[in-house]
Parts: C-alpha cells; sequence; structure tokens
C-alpha cells in the first residue's frame, strides 16, 4: 500500500505537535554514533569480500591534450598484478561529482593535472599502487590550457542575470555608496573519509560499496557509465564519514571498481589516496565579486549590486551559485546582479558544502559591514533595517522569515554591544581584540522522497529508504519522525538506509534530506495511522498512539494480529514552490584577537543564531550548526586550494597543507536555534540546516579582525600575511 503527498499549499493540518510519544524535537544521541566511535560501522571499503583484488587509479601527468598509448606491459609482470584498466568509460562519465549533466569529455581526452586515466589491479594494495606508479603512459600535450580566469574571456549565465532599475543612478545619488571587490580562494569538501568502492559482479547483477550521498542519482549515473540497465546494480551506502558535496555524484573509483569487477570476474576495491581526493574530486571554484551597495541617510538600501566571476571546465554545466541568497536578503529597487564563468583547465569545480552562499555571502556581509561604517549606524541595525517584506525580486512572501529574531536574540546573548564603532578600541598585550557580526542565510531546498515504514507484529516499526546519512543524523531523526507518530520510543524503530533496493529518496545535498526524507516517512506512518484507526472504529486525529499502544486501550501488537503492515510513503514537492521564496536565517556575532606583531587571528568566542523551521532533533540540529560555524572558520582564516601556475597541479593535496580548523582553531560556540514551523517549506515544517551555519560567518570573522586591527580586508581567507 502506498500513499502520495503532493504538496501545494502549507500545511497546516500537521499532526507532529498533537502527538503523544513526546520524542521529536528532543535532542537525542545518533543512533549509529556507539558503532561508529567504535569501529564496528563498516565504511565503504571495509565491507569483508573474500577474494578481493586491489586497485588504484594511475592519474594523468599533463593539463591538456590526448593520450596516445597506455603501454599495459610496462607493469604487467610487475609482482602481483593482474590487470590494467583503460576502458574509455573510465574518463567519459564520472570525473564530475556534481549532482549535473554529464561531463564534456571525450575518451582519452585529458583536461586537467590529476585526472584518472587508469586502472591498475593486483592482489595486494602495496603491488598496485607499486605498479600504478611504473605505469607507462604516452600523451600529445596541447600546451598553453589556461589556469586562472584572468586569462580568458568570460561568459554571462544570462539566465543568473537580473537588472531592476538603475543602480548606476542609484549610485551617483545615494547618500552613502560602498563599490568593493573581495576574492575567494577554492576549496575542497575534505571529508575524511575518501572516496572509495567495492565491486562485486555476478555475471548479471552488479553490487557495489561506496561512499555516496544520493544513491537514487549515482545508480542512474553508475548504470549510464557502464551501459547496464539499472535493476542491474545495487548500491550501498550505509555508512558515509562526510560528503560536503563531494559524494553527490559517482567518482572514478566507483566506476573503475565496476569495470575492472566485471572484466576480471572478481570482487575489487579501490580506494582514493588522500592526494587523489584532493586532486581528482572536484573543487569549489575561486571567485571575484564586485558588491555595490547604495544606501540613503538612514542607512536603506536604495541600490543593489552583486557580479561575481568563477570558473570551471569547458563544457561543464556548473557554475558555483554565488548570488544564490543575494537575491532576496535584502531589498532595494535598483538591482544588478550578474554570474560570469571562466573555462580554466583545473579540475571540474561543483557543489562544495553549501555551494554559492558560503562565499557569496561573506562578500556580502562584509560589504554591509564597509556600509555601516560608511552610514554611521550600528551594523546589526544596518540588516535591521533592509529586511524586506517579500522577495524584492520575484515579489513572493517568505515561507517564513527569522532573520530579524535572530539578530536580536543573537545580539543579546552574546552581549553585542550597540554603541558607536571604530578600529584599534581594546588592545590586551600583544593582541587586538573587537567583534563583529554578519546575517546568515540559505535557500531552502527539498525533493521528491520514498519511504517504506512497517508495522511488525511484535510491535516495533522499520523504515527502509534509499536516503544516506552522511554524518548529519539521519537515522536517528527518521526513527523520531517514525516514533513520534506510531506511538513509539526510538529504540523501536529500526532505520534502514543507503541502500538502493529501498524505496527512492532524494539523498543528502543542499540541506534538502531531512525536509524530505522525513516528510515521505511522515507521509507512509499518516497513512499507518488510517488504517490502525480503521481497525479501532475512530477518526485518524483521534487516534491516540503512545508507548506501543492506543492511549487507554488496545497495543500494537493486538491491533497488528500477528501481521505486517505497510505503507509506502511518497512525498513531492508540489505547486507550493513557486508561491513562496523559501530560505533558512540567522546571525553570526564573533569575537577575534589579532597578534600586533604577527598578523595571527584566533577566534576566541563565535555564536549563530539560526531559524530554519521545526527543529526535529536539538542535538543533531545544534551538530550541523557547530559544524557550519567550523567551516566558517575555515572559510574566514585558512582554507584554500594553491595550484601550480605552471601545469595546474594541486600544491597542497592533504589535510596537512589544506588547512581545514583543528580543535585547536575552534573555540567554544554557542548555538541558538529560534523555534519555528515553517508550513510551507514541507509537511513536516522543517527547513534545511545543514549548510546555514557556514552562509555568511566569514564576514563576522573577517569584520572582527578590522574592529580589533584596522585592517580592512577583501580577500578570503584571511591569513597573517594578509592582516599584517
Ligand atoms: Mo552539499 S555541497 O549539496 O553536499
Amino acid at each position: 500500500m502506498s500513499a502520495h503527498l503532493k504538496q501545494d499549499e502549507p500545511d497546516t493540518a500537521n499532526r507532529l505537535d498533537s502527538m503523544k510519544q513526546g520524542v521529536i524535537g528532543k535532542p537525542l544521541s545518533r543512533v549509529e554514533g556507539l558503532a561508529k566511535v567504535t569501529g564496528t560501522a563498516p565504511y565503504a571499503a571495509e565491507y569483508p569480500v573474500d577474494g578481493c583484488a586491489e586497485g588504484v587509479l594511475v592519474t594523468a601527468t599533463i593539463t591538456r591534450g590526448e593520450i596516445v598509448r597506455i603501454d599495459k606491459d610496462s607493469v604487467l609482470d610487475r609482482p602481483g598484478v593482474i590487470a590494467v584498466i583503460d576502458d574509455e568509460r573510465l574518463t567519459t562519465r564520472a570525473a564530475q561529482g556534481t549532482a549535473n549533466e554529464a561531463p564534456q569529455q571525450s575518451p582519452q581526452t585529458v583536461c586537467y593535472w590529476g585526472q584518472p586515466i587508469a586502472l591498475v589491479v593486483a592482489e595486494t594494495f602495496e603491488q598496485a599502487r607499486d605498479a600504478a606508479k611504473h605505469l607507462v603512459v604516452e600523451y600529445r600535450e596541447e600546451p598553453g590550457a589556461p589556469l586562472f580566469p584572468a586569462e580568458v574571456e568570460a561568459e554571462e549565465q544570462e539566465d543568473e542575470t537580473v537588472r531592476q532599475g538603475d543602480l548606476a543612478q542609484a549610485m551617483s545619488t545615494a547618500a552613502h555608496s560602498v563599490d568593493v571587490t573581495y576574492t575567494t580562494k577554492g576549496h575542497a569538501s575534505a571529508a575524511m573519509e575518501p572516496h572509495a568502492a567495492i565491486a562485486e559482479w555476478d555475471g548479471e547483477k552488479l553490487t557495489v560499496h561506496a561512499s555516496l550521498q544520493m544513491l537514487n542519482y549515482n545508480i542512474t549515473e553508475l548504470a549510464d557509465s557502464l551501459g547496464l540497465e539499472e535493476d542491474k546494480v545495487r548500491l550501498v551506502s550505509r555508512f558515509v564519514g562526510g560528503g560536503f558535496g563531494s559524494k553527490l555524484g559517482i567518482s572514478e573509483e566507483t566506476v573503475a571498481a565496476s569495470l575492472a569487477a566485471m572484466e576480471l570476474e572478481r570482487p575489487v576495491r579501490v580506494v582514493m589516496s588522500r592526494q587523489q581526493v584532493f586532486q581528482c574530486i572536484m573543487r569549489r571554484s575561486e571567485t571575484t565579486q564586485r558588491l555595490r551597495l547604495a544606501a540613503d541617510a538612514d542607512g536603506r538600501l536604495t541600490g543593489f549590486g552583486h557580479e561575481a566571476l568563477v570558473s570551471n571546465l569547458p563544457g561543464e554545466t556548473f557554475a558555483e551559485p554565488v548570488l544564490q541568497s543575494s537575491h532576496f536578503l535584502y531589498g532595494a529597487d535598483n538591482r544588478e546582479l550578474m554570474l560570469n564563468v571562466a573555462r580554466i583547465h583545473l579540475m571540474t569545480a561543483g557543489s562544495v558544502r553549501a555551494p554559492g552562499e558560503a562565499v557569496g555571502m561573506p562578500a556580502l556581509e562584509g560589504a554591509m559591514d564597509v556600509l555601516a561604517e560608511e552610514v554611521g549606524i550600528d551594523p546589526v541595525e544596518l540588516r535591521l533595517r533592509n529586511i524586506p517584506e517579500d522577495d524584492p525580486e520575484e515579489g513572493l512572501p517568505f515561507s517564513s522569515h527569522k532573520l530579524a529574531e535572530c539578530l536580536r536574540q543573537g545580539a543579546e546573548a552574546f552581549g553585542w554591544d550597540a554603541g558607536p564603532r571604530k578600529p584599534r578600541m581594546t588592545r590586551e598585550g600583544e593582541w587586538w581584540v573587537g567583534t563583529g557580526m554578519a546575517s546568515a542565510a540559505r535557500v531552502h531546498n527539498v525533493g521528491e522522497a520514498k519511504a517504506r515504514v512497517t508495522l511488525k507484529p511484535d510491535g516495533t516499526a522499520l523504515v527502509e529508504t534509499d536516503m544516506t546519512d552522511i554524518g548529519t543524523g539521519t537515522y536517528t531523526i527518521l526513527a523520531q519522525i517514525a516514533g513520534e507518530m506510531l506511538g513509539l520510543d526510538t529504540a523501536d524503530v529500526l532505520v534502514d538506509l543507503g541502500d538502493t533496493r529501498h524505496p527512492r529518496g532524494p539523498g543528502s545535498g543542499g540541506s534538502w534530506g531531512a525536509s524530505s526524507s522525513g516528510s515521505a516517512v511522515y507521509v507512509a506512518c499518516k497513512a499507518l495511522r488510517e488504517e490502525l484507526a480503521s481497525r479501532v472504529g475512530v477518526a485518524e486525529t483521534e487516534l491516540d498512539l503512545a508507548n506501543g499502544q492506543v492511549v487507554g486501550g488496545q497495543t500494537l501488537v493486538q491491533l497488528l494480529g500477528g501481521e505486517d503492515l505497510a505503507q509506502e510513503g511518497h512525498y513531492e514537492p508540489g505547486a507550493i514552490e513557486d508561491d513562496f521564496t523559501a530560505a533558512g536565517f540567522g546571525a553570526f556575532f564573533a569575537q577575534v584577537r589579532v597578534n600586533h606583531y604577527t598578523g595571527e587571528t584566533r577566534v576566541d568566542r563565535m555564536l549563530g543564531a539560526f531559524g530554519f523551521g521545526r527543529v526535529l532533533n536539538r542535538k543533531t540540529a545544534r551538530s550541523q550548526c557547530l559544524g557550519g560555524i567550523t567551516w566558517s572558520i575555515g572559510a574566514a582564516l585558512t582554507e584554500a586550494l594553491e595550484f601550480d601556475p605552471r601545469d595546474g597541479h594541486l600544491v597542497n593535496c592533504d589535510l596537512a597543507e589544506y588547512h581545514v580548523p583543528v580543535h585547536r582553531d575552534v573555540p567554544d560556540l554557542e548555538v541558538i536555534m529560534v523555534e519555528e514551523r515553517d508550513p510551507a517549506a514541507s509537511p513536516i515544517q522543517a527547513k534545511g540546516i545543514g549548510e546555514l551555519g557556514m552562509c555568511g560567518g566569514a564576514a563576522a570573522i573577517a569584520n572582527a579582525i578590522y574592529h580589533a586591527s584596522g585592517a580592512r580586508l577583501f580577500d578570503y581567507p584571511m591569513t597573517p600575511d594578509r592582516v599584517l
């Protein structure tokens, strides 16, 4: 049996608040947490498979050109070597890892340094790695490949362009104006678990354990790459050690392991080295962003301009969506927004941790701080004065909007001093101390999702969907939603995820996972309640379930009478998507100290206040916010991909040289969740939270650096050499 809900209107008949179990929203620990921290949760490369051969990828050592010949004989007699796989399918489909269209690479064409071109398979990993190093490859190199956006003419992404009113006129007549240009460097996703796959082929069907975010989409990608029907492929990703965008799409290790397993008729494991993950998996594009803000004497925006230049490989469809929240965050009648893409030969640019806002918001919110100083008003007050009633471009109402509350509650909890501000007001020894703030905003997305919920004769429930848990808490929140709806303790709800044999969901990405897959579980449970209510002889709305029984009546075990009762929930976003602008909002506050002699910045304390609809689990939601704020510190101070200008190879291709924040860099963080219900965002009234915490936070730090030290910087990350 199945139930379908296409959301065309705000969901006012939502059940979750009137249920009796009381588990929704509770700060429960992740159900798989113990297995993970005790090393008993198998990640992709760890599934026990008998007779598994080991594959190591070989990567290109030219920037652009063609492969003339791969000399397999150069390694086939080395110890343990079984085969060299140089099937053209390896280079035609899988390079991207973006949830977009197929890449334009043709077979045996190299378009960036480090592109995977072959797989060496051997009995042991060491033998495969040794042979991979010795494989002789002949290239025909095409010199002069552009590596930096300044070397080429950029293409305007015309569907991103907005022109309303007359920005130039608004700028020239404004009481106050700001015209500044920011830059951000490329970022790596930097998930802990490297990309890995074990493929098994039984002559007819392929089973692949891999580390992936979006199985529903990944199975199509893999089947297409291999020329198989989808029903001949099964993907399993039960535990994923971080995604951050890098596992939205399949990458070469998954395709290569599959090709090898099919050719050799033996299981094959491929694990990328840390350096390969950095060099082959997509990057976040660097950006250059010009911000133009025109304001009246009171700081009300009359003009808003945001132009961005990003890059990608020739033919790729993805362009870092820098302007995403700029379209609706602040009102102004005269608007000009434009996104340009430069075609260069670095690895594919794709979705990395809050694509768009993670770099767009730090530029916008830095410029807002400059404007606050020009106008001479408190930066919190400047934001409050510019919150639009409705979406300023589309004219649509917001589904819900907690920016003002987040600014106010955040300022109060942080102890924000709204008095007159100027730089270099406080010095403690060799450190300048200052504070800064910024708004947070991130678009809210949802996607079609299916989940099956089965009530078992013993009174427990089973939830099945191909949705993944990439460390975010999916296992736990789906148990909470089902438990709440069915009157069960979460210990009695088994959640089985990450297997394409289950009903399909949208996967984990774009912060849509919880609200989409949670809504599918909700729809299934509502249908189960209908059936139970009819057995009891009451209306569904009158059915009170708690602790495994009808309150004051029969137990679920009795109601089920020895039989399974199953429902598949199918949630689809409907017309409501065209009726509202939906986004999560928030505010960041930071205190930093800047060393007078070395230019080193340390974050003393940081606070984020966020409004993102219903909080499904106060612990996992808070952890998402903490993670986001932590990434904000990286974006502000340390993270930058550095490419060799000679050939575009990535210089800092490991976690020692590419510096993500570590414990030493992260002070006590405070998170305030501004509780709200958003009936238009999803049937469970929740919005995305995964990425909001890094959408603007870097600007709070940048603005604090200025307040502390007087260094007004426009280039992220703000490393000591720039601060001095
Ligand atoms: Mo996210 S960068 O959409 O996984």
